[in-house]
């Protein structure tokens, strides 16, 4: 018998050497050095880059500046946009330093790496065209700068344990190849994954759920291996952690294998409950185990029916959606969880239900958030195939890449429940070619291919007379339109699908907390102040205002749903004032660059939020040079009807109808209000007449203190985490005052450090990262990270003439 500490020690010896054989996944994240520009060998392991910046991955090198007009200047006619004439553009990409070369050097070593071992690095976003050297050999190249792609690096890493590896990458954004801030650099993770030689392959499980009733559901699961004489376990874990179905299986040599798993009584995936399982896939030689992978899943169905529209898990919903480009405000384009999470808590309240990744990959993370929190996403990959958008834009690469490009979208995000559409493009000018219908097939099937779950692609058209005409429209799975309200009807009964997609829709302008006067509707307005009007009135040649949109949703069955342009503004494409300067972020979004709602959130809330009161009044109620003058007062509401007061005189009660115009289907509108300072009240009623709600806006007296509240007073000390504190101005009695400027400076003490602010003004040109920036509309957003220190810190915020503001953030491990 074996004496019992020898048997111990056997035994932790033997788990010991069976965890070391499962996979290990590194995060190359810190520590790495940057330059902007050419640099001579520095692929080489023996190169001086001590002088480099230090920098952590994901790493956006444009974010910081300065703004330059110079930077994306061209004369150009804008096709998408209408233009005829060119004339001079400038804030199309941000006007943020992104083009030209930038290199990345790391050295690391791989203690978990052994003889037997294969080790895979993965890049989930490199902007772009990045070149990857390995201990001085080029390794791998790839185009696009959205595509996920991964590189097997087990010949290239130097022997033993504490052999250093110098890792390099060379990036290189050329000019007008983007219509948006494409951002630069190394700006979504780096991984190595080190696993088995005999192992689960790379994005090699696809999990489908083909049956699905109450008592249960049949998971399907392939498995990708290398490898003989395997025998696969795969558990599924529910949301508790409890293992709730097994199956093993002898895993054929080299080869998938398939298991049907029967799945009692399924909780389903869905945007009010997201829902979650993990499969672990656990691959034995013998006793031993050789790799162990977690795939998180969801239970759920999907269907896309002719003339009714979406189900998920057989109930009819429509799209509840945004489009987001990827950049996150003041971060850039660098990926930050946080700052993801905060934007879709913002969407939630929004009663958003889904997000369109225009026009690309969307970042790993955000799919990880969407299957957390409950979003349906549209996952994007292209907004150009042959024929140019702009000079050097996708075209470059679209014949020899194109494939590969979707094959890996498709293998690193299948099982993500969230995502229950693919889009293969967006307004590509191929539509209206000859060729253009074929190559719309030759991309849908490329996902079908590689998608077991043979999720719907759509496109989002543009030229809908010519893709009524031309066969193109007819061979998207789902017919997506961008703006066109006007063609749907005859787009439908033209398509065979019968069901039509609002893939992008409303591009209506506004500036948060700024309105013009007289209130009229504009489809294309230009102010002196470079602002657009929040009265949500103004919109773009090629788009219309939101309720155009609520109707087709409202009262057609087939339209299945609209994803607006844009949930948040972004960095770059500053229509309408794209040929004016300053101006370098959108006016299209519901939320503004800071993530701060402008007016129209409310109105989107008023009827996607279907949990919750909405009861918002606008503009604000400080106005001087208007005493007398007409000034419309708006309410955004759930409820159909509502009475106004001014100063506790009765404005009367409106009441939403179809009998006028769109708007007044969905707003109620006191359009001749006379402005007298003091007190805006705002009573809702329900249908019967009663009250229902109350709200106030009231003139303000100036500014007096600063308020600070942050989105999260406690993050976690890992390095990345961010508090968002929003900044307002308000008066002595704490009313919110609205057109306070002030300059204001930002320190932090303690654990946490100050990253970045940001006030929404579109024209603004100081840089986020600096310590101090004007209030615009008395409003802006304070961004605090964690270090990988815990403790407490405080965010000090002063301005000439009024006392400090603190706020305390805590740093937890
Ligand atoms: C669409 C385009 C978007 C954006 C938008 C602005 O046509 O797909 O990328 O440019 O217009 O309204």
């Amino acid at each position: 018998m074996i004496p019992k500490p020898v048997f111990l020690l056997l035994l932790s010896l033997s788990l010991l050497s069976q965890l070391s054989a499962v996979r290990h996944v590194e995060i190359l994240r810190d520590g790495w050095r940057f330059q902007k520009g050419p640099a001579l060998g520095a692929e080489q392991p023996g190169f001086d880059d001590s002088n480099w910046e230090v920098v952590s991955v994901p790493h956006d090198w444009a974010i910081y500046g300065p703004f330059d007009k110079e930077i994306d200047k061209q004369v150009v006619a804008i096709r998408q946009n209408m233009e005829r004439v060119p004339r001079e553009k400038t804030g199309r990409t941000g006007a943020l330093p992104h083009v030209g070369e930038g290199w990345y050097r790391k050295e690391f070593t791989l203690p978990e790496f052994s003889k037997g071992k294969r080790a895979i690095l993965q890049f989930e976003g490199a902007m772009s065209e990045p070149e990857v050297f390995l201990n001085g050999k080029q390794i791998g190249k790839w185009n696009y700068g959205y595509g996920y792609f991964y590189l097997d690096i087990t010949y290239n890493l130097e022997k033993g344990k504490d052999a250093i590896n110098t890792l390099a990458v060379h990036l290189d954004n050329k000019g007008f190849a983007s219509r948006w801030y494409p951002g630069a650099g190394l700006y979504r993770k780096v991984t190595i994954t080190i696993k088995d030689e005999a192992s689960i392959d790379h994005w090699g499980v696809g999990i489908t759920t083909p049956e699905v009733t109450d008592e249960a559901a049949t998971v399907n699961i392939t498995t990708e291996i290398t490898g003989r004489n395997l025998t696969l376990e795969t558990q599924i874990i529910d949301a508790a952690g409890q293992i709730v179905a097994t199956q093993t299986t002898e895993a054929p040599d080299y080869s998938t294998t398939e298991q049907n798993i029967t799945l009692p009584h399924p909780s389903l995936w869905s945007p009010e409950s997201p829902y979650l399982y993990t499969a672990v896939s656990i691959l034995r030689e013998g006793d031993e185990i050789k790799d162990r992978l977690e795939t998180r899943f969801g239970v759920r169905t999907i269907e896309y029916i002719p003339e009714k529209g979406f189900f998920l898990n057989g109930q009819n919903r429509k799209f509840k959606g945004v489009c987001l480009h990827h950049d996150l405000g003041p971060l850039g384009a660098a990926v930050n969880i946080a700052a993801l999470r905060r934007q879709m808590r913002i969407l939630k309240d929004m009663g958003c239900d889904s997000i369109r990744s225009a026009h690309n990959m969307p970042s790993l993370e955000q799919l990880d958030l969407a299957d957390e929190m409950g979003f349906l996403f549209l996952a994007e990959s292209f907004d150009e195939w042959k024929r140019p958008k702009v000079e050097n834009g996708y075209n470059r690469f679209f014949q020899q890449d194109a494939e590969q490009d979707i094959v890996n979208l498709v293998r690193a995000t299948r099982n993500h429940p969230s995502i229950v559409m693919w889009s293969s493009g967006n307004e590509v000018p191929d539509q209206s070619s000859s060729d253009g219908p074929k190559l719309a097939k030759y991309l849908q099937d490329i996902f079908h291919r590689e998608d077991p779950q043979n999720r719907p692609v759509t496109v989002g058209m543009d030229d809908v007379r010519n893709v009524m005409k031309n066969g193109f429209g007819a061979i998207i799975d789902v017919p997506g339109l961008n703006y066109r309200v006007h063609l749907y009807e005859e787009a439908y009964a033209t398509f065979p699908q019968k069901i039509l997609l609002g893939s992008e829709t409303a591009s209506t302008v506004s500036s948060r907390g700024v309105y013009k006067f007289p209130v009229e509707r504009h489809r294309k307005k230009e102010y002196p102040d470079l602002q657009s009007s929040s009265y949500d009135f103004e919109y773009t040649p090629w788009s219309n205002l939101p309720e155009k949109d609520f109707i087709m949703q409202d009262d057609k069955p087939w339209v299945i749903g609209e994803f607006v342009w844009t949930g948040f503004d972004y960095l770059g494409e500053p229509t309408p004032y794209d040929h004016y300067w300053p101006s370098r972020s959108s006016y299209f979004g519901i939320c503004d660059l800071a993530g701060l709602p402008k007016d129209r959130y409310y109105l989107y809330r008023s009827r996607w939020n279907t949990e919750d009161d909405t009861l918002h009044i606008l503009p604000h109620w400080n106005w001087p040079d208007r005493v007398g003058k007409v000034t419309p007062v708006f309410v955004y509401t759930n409820y159909n009807q509502a009475e106004l007061f001014l100063n506790g005189r009765s404005l009367g009660i409106q009441r939403k109808t179809k009998d006028k115009t769109p708007q007044h289907r969905y707003r109620l509108m006191w359009e001749d209000v006379i402005y007298e300072p003091g007190t805006l009240e705002v009573v809702a009623l329900d249908d019967a007449g009663n009250e229902a709600g109350r709200a106030q806006m009231h003139t303000a007296g100036p500014p007096a203190r600063l308020m600070l509240e942050a989105d999260r007073t406690t993050i976690h000390a890992d390095g990345e985490d961010i508090a968002f504190i929003t900044v307002s101005a308000v008066d002595a009695s704490g009313n919110p005052a609205p057109l306070a400027d002030n300059q204001l400076r930002f320190t932090v003490e303690g654990a946490a450090r100050y990253r970045a602010a940001c006030n929404g003004d579109a024209t603004s040109l100081e840089m986020f990262h600096e310590p101090t920036m004007k209030l615009f509309s008395g409003k802006l957003v304070v961004l605090v990270q964690a270090t990988k220190e815990a403790g407490s810190s405080t965010l000090t915020v002063s301005a000439d003439g009024l006392p400090d503001s603190t706020i305390d953030i805590q740093s937890i491990l």
